[in-house]
């Protein structure tokens, strides 16, 4: 496990100390559950520093909760820089975590470096994550050798869900149990410094979590992994579209939006906003000033 090569932020008065890999490696040690959240953009990222969470993932998820593509197949390197980019302006303490997107990693282990490379010097972000196991773990191997922390991801895996049979739980049987636990294993092995688990059984969860030196964040993994994930729009309830049985809505934003906006535009349609309130004065001499030259030049 590496030193985590920490973006220089100015941090502000009573922020509480930068999270670092042996922060996280010392919370598994002690049993102290660690938090981990989505977050797309720069008032996602500040809302997120001022719960005090642990870790931001710039989630592939943001292809479909911002960008609103069908997966997260589709979302580009380039839209995803952008979006860690403003995530890393909007943060200072958490460890900043950038998802390598479909396709900027798997053809080779340079390929893999240098999209990792991007996401640190142009994004500011502090590890990557990529999923799978099989070839995924040399390419973690090679970005963790080049001197980026990587987290690996198994399980559900939605990139690669179509070969999966679908956005469905897995390691449901003996077999597919062991594989999930030998991929996240060969992704410790390969230099990790954690791994999230999507979408597995709680007890598969909780055998191979406690097997495994790197904290396991997880997500519908059940109580027994080192931590826990949720995409900022699910658990906010902002995003419209589907969500999994795993997600547990902690406010309903989006309500409260809809009717927002909706009070606003009956205001603006009713005449009652802007108000005087709402507006600049100007002094009743120079407003009669104004209007003579105005009068004048037409
Ligand atoms: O893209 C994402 O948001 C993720 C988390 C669900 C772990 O990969």
């Amino acid at each position: 496990m590496s030193a985590t090569p920490r973006t220089p932020v100015s941090r502000a008065a009573g922020d509480p100390a930068p999270v670092t890999l042996p922060c996280l490696a010392e919370k598994k040690r002690l049993g102290q559950p660690i938090v981990m959240v989505t977050a797309y953009d720069y008032p996602s990222a500040q809302v997120a520093q001022a719960a005090a969470v642990d870790v931001v993932l710039v989630g592939d998820s943001g292809a479909m909760t911002v960008l609103g593509y069908p997966s997260t197949v589709p979302v580009s390197t380039e839209e995803m820089l952008m979006l860690a980019s403003a995530v890393r302006r909007g943060l200072r303490t958490p460890l900043l975590v950038g998802d390598l997107p479909f396709g900027s990693y798997e053809a080779s282990d340079p390929q893999a470096i240098a999209t990792a490379q991007r996401f640190v010097k142009e994004a500011g972000c502090d590890a990557v994550k990529l999923e799978r196991g099989g070839t995924s773990v040399q390419r973690a191997r090679a970005i963790a050798e080049a001197g980026i922390p990587v987290m690996g991801h198994v399980g559900l895996t939605p990139q690669t869900a179509t070969a999966l049979g679908g956005y469905r739980a897995q390691g449901r049987t003996a077999r597919r149990a062991l594989s999930v636990a030998r991929d996240a294993l060969a992704l410790q092995e390969a230099g990790c410094f954690s791994v999230v688990f999507e979408a597995i059984p709680a007890a598969v969860a909780a055998m191979v979590t406690r097997r495994l030196a790197i904290p396991v964040i997880g997500i519908g993994a059940g109580p027994s992994t080192d931590g826990q994930v949720l995409v900022f729009h699910d658990l906010l309830g902002i995003y419209d579209g589907h969500t999994p049985k795993f997600v547990k809505r902690f406010a309903d934003v989006r309500e409260q939006m809809i009717a927002g906006v909706a009070q606003y535009a009956a205001e603006v349609r009713q005449g009652a906003f802007p108000g005087p309130e709402h507006g600049y004065p100007i002094d009743e001499e120079e407003l009669q000033l104004f209007r003579k030259e105005l009068e004048a030049e037409s």
